[in-house]
C-alpha cells in the first residue's frame, strides 16, 4: 500500500498551515471538521500533485477527543501514519481483516466514516512498532 497522508497532531490548524504554505511550498486543498473523531482537519499537498501524499494536519474540537489526549499526553506533532487500502468498496474492511488475522487488529470492530468521504480504521501503535497506522480507503 502507499502512503496516503501523515496525521500531524496541532493546536491551530492556521497556525500550523502557515508553515507548511509559507516555507515548504504546500496548498491546502481540503479543510473540514469530523465530528465522530473530534477533530478539524486541513489536508496539504504539493501544488503540482495534489492528491498525492499528504499531510493532514489535526486539531482538536473537544478535550475528550483522541487527538487531544494525545496532545495532552505526548505534546504536539507525528500522529499516525496513513496507507491507501484502494478506493473500491471493502477494501479497509478487507485490508482490516488480513491486519486481524496476523494478530494486528485494528481498534474498530469495522471501518467508520473519516475524512474526505473514506472509510477508514486505525491499527494500535502496541501492534505496529510503536506507530498509529490508519487505513483508508473505500
Ligand atoms: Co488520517
Amino acid at each position: 500500500m502507499k502512503v496516503d497522508h501523515v496525521g500531524v497532531a496541532v493546536r491551530s490548524i492556521d497556525e500550523a498551515a502557515a508553515f507548511y504554505l509559507a516555507h515548504l511550498g504546500l496548498v491546502e486543498v481540503r479543510r473540514e471538521e469530523v465530528p465522530q473523531q473530534k477533530v478539524r482537519v486541513a489536508f496539504l499537498a504539493d501544488p503540482a500533485d495534489p492528491g498525492g501524499t499528504a499531510v493532514e494536519l489535526l486539531e482538536p474540537t473537544s478535550p475528550d477527543g483522541a487527538v487531544a489526549k494525545f496532545i495532552a499526553a505526548r505534546g504536539l506533532g507525528m500522529h499516525h501514519l496513513a496507507f491507501d487500502a484502494g478506493a473500491v468498496a471493502g477494501a479497509v474492511a478487507g485490508a482490516m481483516e488480513l491486519l486481524r488475522q496476523k494478530g494486528r487488529p485494528a481498534i474498530e470492530a469495522a471501518p467508520r466514516a473519516g475524512a474526505r468521504g473514506h472509510r477508514v480504521c486505525f491499527v494500535h501503535p502496541k501492534y505496529c512498532g510503536g506507530v498509529l497506522i490508519e487505513l483508508v480507503g473505500g
